[in-house]
C-alpha cells in the first residue's frame, strides 16, 4: 500500500517511520521512535531526493513505486550517505536501473564504500552552487561539510523554495500523518527531542552549522524538509533561532542542571541539600538528574540546554564514577563551553573525583567552576559541609 502525502507543488512525502527501533545509532534511546524522509518531485524529469533506512524499505519502495506511477526515475539526490538514509539505495537501483545519482565527489567516494554497485558509472557529480533543471523545477546544491559527515550537502528548489536540509532541523520521533511541524504541538512534543537530536549528533559541528546557516539566510525559504522529524512551512524562524543558539554554544534556558553520581545515597542527599539552598536564594528551574539513571544524551542536552551546572561524583577507584566520567568526556568531545558550573565530590578516603572532574572541565572552553575548587564530603554532608554547598549556591546566583 502507497503511504504518502502531497507536500507542495509536483512534491510528495515518500518516507517512513519505525517505532520498533530501541537505539538510534545503537546508542540513543528513541521512546518516540524515528522517521526517515524522502521526497519525490514530479516534473518533466523525475527526482527522488535520498532514500531511507532499510528497517522501512519495504513501504518506502512502495510509497515511490505508487508517487511515480509508471514513470521512470530520472533522479536520485543523494544529501547525505550515512545508511539511515542510503541503505535503499541498491533497491533504488535495481528497480530503476537508469537512475542517475546525483551528488558530490565526496558522497560518491562514500556510495562507493559502502555499497558493491559502481556509483561513479552513474553519477552526476555536482559542485557548490551548481544547478540541476528538471522542467519546471530547479535544484541548486549548497555544500555543508560536517552537518553530521563531510559529504553532507543540502538541495534548494528553486521553483517551490523548499530546502531539503539533510540532516540539520531533524528531529527523533515518528511521524503520525502530521507531516508538518505546524500540525503538532512540536514546543511542547517535540523541541526535547529535537535539541537532545541536534546536540548528540550535530553539537560537535557548531561552527560548521553556522556556516550552513549563514549560507541558507540568502535564500528565499518557504519550507525547510528534513531527513527525521516534521516538515517545517511556517514560523521557520522560530526553529532557525533555536539552531543559532544551540550552534552558537549559548545557553538556550537560565537555570541550573545538578548531575549527580551516588552510590548509597550521601552525595544524592547532599544535592538535594544543594537544590534547596539554590531555591532559597532564589533560583528557578533547577533540574536534578542521577547520572545512573538519566540517559547520557539527555544529560548532554540538558547540560547544554541551562546556563550552569553542578556535577557531584564519588570517588570510584581512585577516578570519577564512571557514570559521570562519561559524560563529562561525551560534553568535552561535543565541545561543552561558556558555562558556570560547580563540582562536588564525595567519598570516604582518598577523594579523587573533584580533582579529576576539575581537570576535565578545565581543558573546555570558557568554562568558569565557582570558589575554583570542588566541594568536598567525606562519606556524608556534616555541619561544615553544608556550609560549604552554602557558599557554592551564593557563588552560584552570582
Ligand atoms: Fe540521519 Fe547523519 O544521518
Amino acid at each position: 500500500m502507497q503511504l504518502s502525502r502531497k507536500i507542495s507543488t509536483d512534491t510528495y512525502y515518500v518516507g517512513s517511520s519505525d517505532r520498533r527501533l530501541a537505539l538510534f545509532e545503537n546508542i540513543y534511546p528513541i521512546e518516540r521512535g524515528v522517521s526517515y524522509n524522502s521526497y519525490i518531485v514530479l516534473d518533466e524529469k523525475t527526482v527522488l531526493l535520498d532514500t531511507v533506512d532499510h528497517s522501512v524499505s519495504r513501504q518506502f519502495m512502495e510509497n515511490v513505486k505508487g508517487v511515480l506511477n509508471g514513470r521512470s526515475l530520472d533522479y536520485l539526490i543523494i544529501n547525505h550517505v550515512e545508511p539511515d538514509h542510503c541503505a535503499t539505495i541498491e533497491s533504488i537501483i535495481k528497480e530503476y536501473p537508469e537512475v542517475k545519482i546525483v551528488s558530490n565527489a565526496k558522497a560518491i567516494q562514500f556510495i562507493s564504500q559502502f555499497y558493491s554497485f559502481n556509483a561513479l558509472e552513474r553519477a552526476k557529480v555536482v559542485k557548490e552552487g551548481d544547478v540541476l533543471n528538471t522542467g519546471k523545477h530547479s535544484f541548486t546544491f549548497v555544500l555543508a561539510p560536517m552537518v553530521h559527515w563531510p559529504e553532507v550537502m543540502v538541495t534548494y528548489d528553486t521553483f517551490t523554495k523548499v530546502l531539503y536540509s539533510a540532516d540539520a532541523f531533524g528531529t527523533f520521533g515518528a511521524l503520525s500523518g502530521n507531516l508538518f511541524a505546524d500540525e503538532v504541538e512540536f514546543e511542547k512534543e517535540w523541541l526535547d527531542d529535537a535539541r537532545r537530536y541536534y546536540i548528540n549528533i550535530v553539537g560537535k559541528y557548531g561552527v560548521q552549522t553556522q556556516n550552513l546557516l549563514k549560507k541558507a539566510s540568502a535564500l528565499d525559504i518557504a519550507m525547510i524538509a528534513p531527513l527525521h522529524g516534521p516538515i517545517w512551512r511556517e514560523n521557520l524562524s522560530w526553529f532557525i533561532d533555536k539552531y543559532v543558539t544551540w550552534s552558537s554554544y549559548k545557553a538556550e534556558d537560565e537555570g541550573i542542571v545538578i548531575v549527580y553520581s551516588s552510590i548509597y545515597g550521601n552525595t544524592e542527599q547532599a544535592m538535594n541539600y544543594l537544590a534547596l539552598s539554590l531555591a532559597d536564594k532564589g533560583v528557578k528551574n533547577i533540574h536534578m538528574y542521577d547520572a545512573s539513571k538519566t540517559d547520557q544524551s539527555i544529560l548532554l542536552s540538558e547540560c547544554f540546554r541551562y546556563s550552569k551546572a553542578v556535577f557531584a561524583s564519588s570517588t570510584y577507584n581512585l577516578e570519577i564514577f564512571p557514570k559521570m566520567e562519561g559524560l563529562l568526556l561525551d560534553l568535552k568531545a561535543h565541545l561543552y563551553q561558556n558555562k558556570k558550573i560547580g563540582l562536588v565530590e564525595c567519598g570516604t578516603w582518598a577523594l579523587q573525583s573533584g580533582k579529576k572532574m576539575s581537570e576535565l572541565l578545565s581543558s573546555m572552553k570558557n568554562i568558569e567552576i565557582c570558589l575554583g575548587r570542588s566541594v568536598s564530603i567525606l562519606s556524608s554532608a556534616k555541619e561544615e559541609t553544608l556550609a560549604e554547598l552554602d557558599k557554592l549556591a551564593e557563588e552560584l546566583t552570582k
